[in-house]
Formats: structure tokens, C-alpha cells, sequence
């Protein structure tokens, strides 16, 4: 079977209704094997996914790398989405820098679009907000890039639903992508309502809790140093024994209806938008060939009424922030 498709925003591109994030395949999330990555790609693309998503800093650049051959492959199929905004240092793995000034903007389109071996980006992120650039300046320079040819489309990376409002004004945004998932739900608050008002469509990344919520592991200091879920305070320290026993039921549903906890939480994205009214592509991110078969057969699956009841309560029980600092997130500056 192949994925159904939908449309990403009034008068977005056509992608099919679960995208692939490659963030993994570079960083974060402990060790690559780069020919799995690859195979993965051709087997997404084979199973109908057509929204690829990077960015810039995953792997301060390798993913965009990394991609660019197969996209360029497959041009006229995928749907190349990636970000600019955030700046690192080599030195302090955990630095994070927000830049959305103009000229930042027109230096980071031309060096993405150099990664990628491409000659346009159909769907380009501003990754993060820094509130000190006013919106309307970078959304402006942003379309610049549209009316240019780098880019096709525009898209907002955590931002509320007033930044969503105030940036739509300046030009069309086809997707906000952010956090979204069966334990992560402040979106819901500002961000989800103002996407579905403006016909913007939602791309929820993180769907699978970044892994927590499929069981894979259940604290942070399990995982190999250089992982970069050890950050998040969700899953380490104190937090983590109580967040884990939060998710058991899902794996509880999984069993009960012969599916993974992991095609729950996919289903449970997809049923969610439907509650709000609007188009949802959510993009797991992984980097086997064996997840990616899992994971878009869960595309089409639906939760019954008692399910979703189950699941309902867990996301208000969750301790701990999804990021050490929430002012770089939607949440943190509602
Ligand atoms: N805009 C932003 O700020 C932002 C932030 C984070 C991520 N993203 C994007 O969103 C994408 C997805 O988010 P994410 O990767 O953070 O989190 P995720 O999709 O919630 O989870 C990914 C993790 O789950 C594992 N996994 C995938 N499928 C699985 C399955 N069926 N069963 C068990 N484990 C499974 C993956 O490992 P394996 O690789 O081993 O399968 C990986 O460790 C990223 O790749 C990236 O493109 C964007």
C-alpha cells in the first residue's frame, strides 16, 4: 500500500500523509550506519513518503549532505524541506544561537541550497524565533527567497499562534512544525487553533516522543553519552521513572490491538489533528528500514473512542520540560 497524500497549506505542495525526518540519520541520537540511512530513504520514498525533512545544524550540516544525493535523485518526487536559524559552537555542545535577521537569512539559503546540490527548497523553516528580530522583518526576507526561486514554500518552526498570525500577514506560511505528540501537547494551546484558522497545515515532529513513548528506553542516562536526549529534562533524573510508568499504557493498547506503541502514538497524531480541524504530517524520525515499514503502516490506523480515552489523560501528568530552556519553544513565550 501506498500513503494516501494531502495538501500542505492552501496552495502547498502535494506529500504523502507521514514525511520522514532525517535528523537521526546524522546526529543526536546515537550511532549511524550510513548505508541504513540510505536504504531508508529509498524505502520511504518507495512507501509514499514523499516530505523529506532536515535542516541546517543537524550535523552542522552532514544531513543536508546527506540527503542531497538522494534528492537530487528524485527530484521531481521529494519534497525537500529544511531549516535555517540556529547557530552552534564547536567548542560547547550544548550552545544554541537564534539568528533570524535578514542577512543571516540570504547567507543560510545559499549555503543549504550548496549542501543539497540543489537549485530550490520546496518547504524552508525558520527553525527557531528570537524575539529581538522583529517577525515581519525576517517572514520579509523570506519571501524575498520566494520571489528569488531558492524556495517554493514557508514554514515556522516553534512559533505561537500570535508569531503564526503575525507572519502569515507578511506572506502565505504552508506548515508550522513543532512538537506535537500523546505527551507533548501545548501546541494545542495558541499554535494548533491559529494553523487550523489560517488553513496552515501542521507538521508534528517528535511524534514518537523522540523514542520514549515506544518504549526504547526509559531514562536518558541509559543512553550513550553522546545522546542528545540526556539534555532534555523529561527523561532524565528525577523525571524519568514516573514520565516512563506514564507511557506503559500505551504499550498496553499496542498489545491489546496486535499493533506497536509506536503506531499508537502515529495514529493518535493523525486522529488528533481531526479534532482541530487540520491537514497533519507528521515526520518520525528513523534511521531502519524495519521502523519505516512500521511506521507508515500506522499512517491509516484508527484509534477507537475507548483508546483515545486512555491516552487522553497522559500528556497533563508528564513532569519536566521537553527542552532545558523553554524560551527557544512556542510554550515558553505564550
Ligand atoms: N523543528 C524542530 O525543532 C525539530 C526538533 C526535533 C526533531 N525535528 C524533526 O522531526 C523528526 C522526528 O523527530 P525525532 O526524530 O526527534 O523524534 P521521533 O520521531 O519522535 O523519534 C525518533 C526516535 O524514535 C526511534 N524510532 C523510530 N521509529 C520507531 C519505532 N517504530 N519503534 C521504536 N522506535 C522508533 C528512532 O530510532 P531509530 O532511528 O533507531 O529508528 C529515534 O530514536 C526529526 O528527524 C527531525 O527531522 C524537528
Amino acid at each position: 500500500m501506498t500513503l494516501p497524500t494531502t495538501v500542505l497549506g492552501t496552495n502547498g505542495p502535494t506529500v504523502g500523509i507521514q514525511g520522514l525526518g532525517c535528523m537521526g540519520m546524522s546526529e543526536f541520537y546515537g550511532p549511524t550506519d550510513t548505508a541504513e540511512a540510505l536504504a531508508t530513504l529509498d524505502a520511504a520514498l518507495e512507501a509514499g513518503v514523499t516530505l523529506f525533512d532536515t535542516a541546517d545544524i543537524y550535523g552542522s550540516g552532514h544531513n543536508e549532505e546527506l540527503i542531497g544525493p538522494f534528492v537530487r535523485a528524485n527530484r521531481d518526487k521529494v519534497v525537500l524541506a529544511t531549516k535555517f536559524a540556529i547557530e552552534r559552537k564547536a567548542e560547547d555542545p550544548t550552545y544554541r544561537g537564534v539568528r533570524n535577521d535578514p542577512a543571516y537569512i540570504r547567507t543560510a539559503v545559499d549555503a543549504s541550497l550548496r549542501r543539497l546540490g540543489v537549485d530550490v527548497i520546496d518547504l524552508y523553516y525558520m527553525h527557531r524565533r528570537n524575539p529581538e528580530v522583529p517577525l515581519a522583518d525576517s517572514v520579509g526576507a523570506m519571501a524575498e527567497l520566494v520571489a528569488a526561486g531558492k524556495v517554493r514554500h514557508l514554514g515556522l518552526s516553534e512559533v505561537t499562534g500570535a508569531e503564526l498570525r503575525e507572519a502569515y500577514a507578511v506572506h502565505p506560511i504552508a506548515a508550522v512544525q513543532s512538537e506535537w505528540s500523546i505527551f507533548s501537547r501545548d501546541v494545542e494551546h495558541t499554535a494548533v487553533p491559529a494553523a487550523a484558522e489560517l488553513g496552515v497545515a501542521f507538521v508534528p515532529y517528535s511524534p514518537l516522543g523522540r523514542g520514549f513513548l515506544t518504549g526504547s528506553f526509559a531514562a536518558a542516562e541509559t543512553l550513550s553519552a553522546d545522546d542528545y536526549r540526556r539534555y532534555h529534562p523529561q527523561f532524565s533524573g528525577a523525571n524519568a521513572a514516573g514520565n516512563a510508568a506514564l507511557v506503559e499504557p500505551i504499550g498496553k493498547l499496542a498489545e491489546a490491538r496486535g499493533v506497536t506503541a509506536a503506531q499508537i502514538a502515529l495514529a493518535w497524531v493523525q486522529q488528533r489533528a481531526e479534532v482541530h480541524g487540520l491537514t497533519v504530517v507528521p515526520i518520525p524520525g528513523t534511521r531502519k528500514r524495519s521502523r519505516l515499514a512500521e511506521n507508515t503502516a500506522a499512517a491509516t490506523l484508527r484509534l477507537s473512542e475507548e483508546e483515545l480515552a486512555v491516552l487522553e489523560p497522559i500528556a497533563g501528568q508528564v513532569t519536566g520540560n521537553r527542552y532545558a530552556d523553554m524560551s527557544f519553544t512556542s510554550a515558553g513565550r505564550e
